[in-house]
């Protein structure tokens, strides 16, 4: 037997040796504990916790505005305890809040990356910063309506664009674009602070220089942990000291170390991801190790190779839910969720990229068309008929049947 086995048996031997030494004390305590059902008392310590970790919806005020650029603007916000909010979901770096508005007579969800660190947090607020863009509905409202004292409701933290040490490699390069920056900037927080340890190769790519984000923290960040480098890319300047054009499979490859395993963590615009996945093709890598944030819902259908554009420009959407079926208008090019909301109607959503299953409904009749690239159904759901709406564009009449919105509340 190697030492390393016997070394491993022996840790088994003693683990077993301290479970049985607590097999008394957890007796004494069932005896001693009270008839009543102790999960109706409020004191109940596993629900106290998934209470704190999972809240639903959490009552949040805008503490703190800042402009970052000339149309990003970087939002703090902490616990509204008026509202009942008395502390924040933890989080892990990467995680996003989807926050629920009523945006002139439509309801709106848009998720935003939490740009702050999981210690952030514990200290008692999130940021997020959130680019204005042309015709923007929700971007646009933000950037009018949220002032310091504004009262929000944002869902408890979600997402997968988490570091897991089980999957991704310890050394990670991170493919940022623009406001895709804002997940990075928590995991080089995270790594800086200590809850998470992994080597960050940051790349990232603007326009312009002054459309950088979070500049000079990135750069005292890489000054001053090892495990922590940045480079920019510039793709409508060029200036010395930075990149030019887009991020390249060449730059991936630069930043890899020799024949050491690296995941490659993506956040940007849609494009981005498109482009990308051509360039990093040519690097082989594992499927596991390259990971991408959510796009987002899809703006253009032309770019979808498999895409057939359907005869009319819009279609009637029947919407049952909760017993009432209600008909509404659908664009071709909007995704049903869009058009629910326009009307008003509360739909359950969160990720809007059709990764979460948050808003999964039923197609009762008609057709849709699901981009493959925002196809994330399990093969059940697309055999039984369901459908996630924040992804699915009309290709004729149709019906669904939707879930009440549950605890969304505004
Ligand atoms: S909102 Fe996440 S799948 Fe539709």
């Amino acid at each position: 037997m190697t030492d390393k086995k016997r070394e491993g048996r022996r840790g088994l031997r003693l683990s077993i040796g301290n479970f049985l030494k607590i097999l008394p004390i957890r007796k004494k305590k069932i005896e001693d504990a009270p008839d009543s059902d102790v999960r109706k008392t409020g004191s109940y310590k596993p629900n106290e916790l998934a209470g704190i970790i999972h809240p639903g919806l959490q009552h949040l005020i805008v503490t703190q505005v800042k402009d970052l650029t000339e149309d990003v603007k970087l939002y703090r916000l902490e616990a509204d305890r008026e509202n009942g909010c008395e502390r924040l979901a933890p989080f892990g770096a990467g995680s996003y809040l989807t926050f629920e508005m009523t945006v002139g007579s439509g309801r709106c969800s848009r998720p935003y990356s939490i740009c702050s660190s999981p210690k952030d947090a514990e200290k008692g607020f999130y940021e997020i910063a959130v680019r204005r863009t042309p015709g923007g509905v929700v971007s646009n409202y933000i950037h009018e309506n949220w002032k310091e004292g504004t009262r929000v409701t944002a869902q408890e933290p979600a997402g997968e664009f988490l570091y897991e040490p089980v999957r991704d490699a310890k050394h990670v390069i991170c493919l940022a674009g623009g406001t895709g920056i804002t997940p990075f900037r928590s995991m080089v927080k995270a790594v800086l602070e200590g809850s998470e340890d992994f080597r960050i190769d940051l790349i990232y790519s603007a326009r312009k220089e002054k459309e950088l984000l979070f500049r000079e923290e990135l750069d005292g960040a890489a000054g001053t942990d090892e495990r922590i480098s940045v480079r920019y890319v510039l793709s409508d300047e060029e200036k010395a000291g930075y990149g030019t054009g887009f991020i390249t499979k060449d730059m991936v490859a630069q930043a890899a170390q020799d024949g050491e395993p690296y995941s490659v963590f993506i956040c940007g615009p849609q494009k981005m991801y498109r482009y990308l996945d051509g360039e990093l093709k040519g690097l082989d890598l594992r499927k596991k190790y390259v990971r991408r944030e959510l796009f987002g819902e899809i703006r253009d259908l032309s770019d979808e190779e498999d895409y057939v554009r359907p005869g009319a420009d819009e279609f009637t959407l029947t919407v049952s839910q909760n017993g009432q079926r209600t008909a509404i208008r659908c664009r071709r090019d909007e995704s049903l969720l869009c058009a629910m909301e326009r009307a008003g109607i509360a739909a359950p959503s969160r990720c809007r990229s059709g990764v979460c299953g948050f808003c999964h409904s039923k197609l009762v009749n008609g057709s849709c068309y699901t981009p493959a690239q925002s196809d994330f159904r399990r093969e059940a759901d697309r055999l039984y008929g369901y459908i996630h709406p924040c992804c699915a564009y009309p290709l004729s009449d149709l019906e669904i049947d939707v879930p009440a919105a549950g605890k969304i509340k505004i």
